[in-house]
């Protein structure tokens, strides 16, 4: 479900999120070629979040109970080095994204 993203057109909010986070992806690629895994958390009931999360390919690795300060537990998602590989990005097609992207932005 894509929402509107202030200053984007509907086109370019579509699917918003996903380039972020495989900007966030590459760009830790890039820096960090010997990277094993990506890890982060999200709650447990975030719909959107996991979704976003899946489709890129992570995977839970545990529940934390009451992990956030509302008491809520967390799910930490795990995304192995060959999936990051399986994003389609050599080390090479990685900073060509990187150095498209940040050139976009100034
Ligand atoms: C979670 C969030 C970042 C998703 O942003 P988004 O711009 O909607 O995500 P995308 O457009 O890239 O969508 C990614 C996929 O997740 C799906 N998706 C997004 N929100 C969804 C929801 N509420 N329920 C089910 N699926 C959802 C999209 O349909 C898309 O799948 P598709 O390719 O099959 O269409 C956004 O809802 C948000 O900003 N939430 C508030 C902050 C937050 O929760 N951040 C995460 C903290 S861990």
């Amino acid at each position: 479900m894509t929402r509107p993203v202030p200053g984007l057109t509907p086109r370019h909010s579509r699917l918003a999120a996903t380039q972020l986070a495989r900007l966030a992806l590459t760009s830790m690629l890039t820096s960090s070629p010997a990277v094993q895994e990506a890890v982060l958390e999200t709650e447990v009931d975030n719909e959107g979040a996991m979704s976003l999360y899946r489709k890129l390919g992570f995977v839970k690795e545990k529940r934390l109970h009451r992990f956030y300060l509302n008491a809520k537990d967390a799910y930490r998602l795990k995304l192995p080095l060959p999936t990051l590989h399986s994003l389609g990005l050599t080390k090479v097609a990685a900073q060509a994204e990187v150095e498209a992207v940040l050139a976009a932005t100034h």
